[in-house]
Order: structure tokens, then sequence, then C-alpha cells
């Protein structure tokens, strides 16, 4: 089985570039083994905390995102980062070519219940004419990254990672301690029977989403023709890494349910990587009315309405917002 760099390499991604996925990694291996030993590290439950978005921060939020910051910002080729649980941008070296966007700790809540979480990451080219401290930096569309990835701790830990050359799948191999290729080319089916949503938050939904899944409920009988089946993991890396897998649709629509948030997911560290991803694997994902990906961002902390997937299946969903 192929290592990381080689097949880099052969894909023609910069040395700098390389390097810098391999520090990422590096500290993910770190966060996977913290949080293989749980309890026993001491790195469950929550901080006195809350994040810049109002959230309870999980001693786990911090810790992974602690690491991260340390061994990205080290490497001298980071202009910035911006992460999920950092307040504004963190400046890094001013000749840095790349900022990074991360989210550490992805389904934090699993962490309670030792169920799957990740970390999700996006690189982008920064602009040498801008201040390392200036967030207009990161204000670029999905479709300028130049790498994404996840990190999915589960009973294994495994990596999702394109730059643009397809998106493969590696497993972490601990008696070599790095991460093997397993998958060159992951392939979402175009066709799917299998949904993923939220559905307490259902009375919340606008109307286009409301019509689209009770058609998917009414199965056989109805417009659809076929039974639909229905997962939800509360990790979107544990919903798209299935996805990825073996097809299906995930959405988290914007709702009413708390009108000071209605969308739930993040562009920059959780719905722009995950296009990228689903994309490179001949998925389709989009907001309902726009191509996630060309999304131009004013603030790096917005959020975004996600509908991702199996192409056919994304498709007819968007359908029902043109109607
Ligand atoms: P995070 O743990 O980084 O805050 O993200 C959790 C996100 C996402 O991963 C997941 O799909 C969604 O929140 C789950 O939301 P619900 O709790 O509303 O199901
Ligand atoms: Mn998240
Ligand atoms: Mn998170």
């Amino acid at each position: 089985m192929r290592r990381i760099s080689p097949v880099l390499q052969q894909d023609g991604v910069e040395p700098d570039l390389i390097a810098l996925l391999k520090t990422i990694l590096a500290a993910c291996r770190e966060i996977a083994f913290r949080v293989s030993q749980g309890e026993l590290a001491g790195v469950l439950g929550s901080t006195l905390g809350e994040n810049i978005q109002g959230e309870t921060q999980k001693k786990l939020d911090v810790i992974a995102n602690e690491l991260l910051k340390e061994v990205i910002l080290e490497t001298g080729v980071v202009k910035a980062i911006s992460s999920e649980e950092e307040d504004t941008i963190v400046a890094g070296n001013p000749k840095g070519k790349y900022l990074v966007t991360f989210d550490p700790l992805d389904g934090s809540s699993n962490t309670d219940i030792n169920s799957l979480i990740g970390t999700i990451f996006s690189i982008l080219p920064a602009d040498p004419a801008k201040e390392a401290d200036d967030a207009s930096l990161f204000l670029q569309p999905g479709t300028a990254q130049v790498a994404a990835g996840y990190v999915l701790y589960g009973p294994s830990t495994m990596l999702a990672l394109t730059t643009g050359h397809g998106t493969r799948l590696y497993t972490l191999d601990n008696t070599y301690g790095g991460f093997l290729l397993t998958e060159d080319q992951a392939a979402i089916p175009k066709y799917t029977t299998e949904f993923a949503i939220n559905m307490s938050n259902q009375r919340f939904w606008q109307e286009p989403m409301q019509h689209y899944i009770a058609d998917l409920l009414l199965g056989k009988t109805g417009t659809r023709g076929k039974n639909f089946n229905m997962r939800w993991i509360a990790a979107m890396v544990g919903d798209v890494h299935r996805v990825l897998c073996r097809g299906g649709i995930f959405a988290y629509p914007t709702d009413t349910k708390d009108p000071q948030k209605p969308d739930k997911l993040r562009l920059m560290y959780e719905a722009n990587p995950m296009s990228f991803l689903v994309e490179q694997a001949g998925g389709v994902s989009s907001t309902g009315y726009q191509r996630i990906m060309e999304i131009i961002p004013i603030d790096i902390h917005q959020r975004v309405a996600v509908i991702l997937g199996s192409k056919h299946e994304v498709e007819t969903c968007i359908g029902y917002h043109k109607a």
C-alpha cells in the first residue's frame, strides 16, 4: 500500500503543500491517539467556555484546536489560520503562501457517547499583497481551495483528501505511524435510496425541503416510486464519509428553529472542504439554490444551507427549490 507523499508527488502537488498536509496529519494522529484514550486521558466533557458562535466548547474542541494551530503556524508556509474555535483569524508568517481553515473537532457532542468525530480542514492560497492579520484574505470561494480533507476518528482512523485530482481515502496504520492509501478513487454512486437529515427540525424547514422529504417518506407509494432509508450520525464527517463510501444525500437545510441561526453548518470549516471532496468524487453540493463552492464569503464564520451527495438525488432535491 502506498504512503501519502508519493501519491501527492505523482499528482504534481507542490512540495510545500505536501509538507503542510503532512504536518496537519501529524497533529491529527496526535488527536486520534488522545481520542482513543478517552476518559483515561481526561479529554472528555465540556470546558466552562463558549466559542464565538455561542456553542459550549468540549475539552477536545480546545485540545484539537491548540494542537492544530501550533503545528500549522510552525510550518512557516502559512500566512494565517482561521478556526471554528477562534474568534478571529490568527496571523502566521507574512510571507506564507497558504491559508488554512479548520473545524478541529466535528461532531463534538459525540465525544460523550464514544461515537464518530473528526477534523475537517481546507487550504487556500494567500494573497501576497495583503497583511497576515487581514481577515479578508479568507474571503475566497471554495473553488479557490488547493486542498481539503477530513480525518475521521472511528473504529479505524481514516483520511479523505483531495488536491483536485479526485478524492482518495487513506487509513492510519499505527504499526507504521502513517496513513496508507486504501481507496485510490472514491466514487459516489449517482443514485441512492439513503438520506441523512435531522428530522426533528422538520416543522422549521422551508417549503422546498418539506416537500422533498415528504416525497422520500412516501417511498414506493409516492412519486419517487422507491423506499428510502435514513441515517443521522450528528457528525458531518461521519455522514459525509458514508456518502463517499456508498452514496446517499446529506442535508442540513435552513430552518426557523433559532431565528438568529437560520443555517447550522459553517461555510469555511465544514461546507467548502466537504463540497470539494464530494465534487471530486463525482457528487454534487448545493444550498438548493447555488453551488456551495461558488459562494463568495462575507464573513469567516458564516453559515450556509448544505445539500450534498449522490448526483441524481441532489439534483432532484435542487429541482424542488426551483418550483
Ligand atoms: P461541531 O461539532 O463542529 O459543532 O459540528 C456539528 C455539526 C455537524 O457535524 C453535524 O452534522 C450537525 O452539527 C449536527 O447537528 P444536530 O445536533 O442539529 O443534529
Ligand atoms: Mn463541525
Ligand atoms: Mn467543531
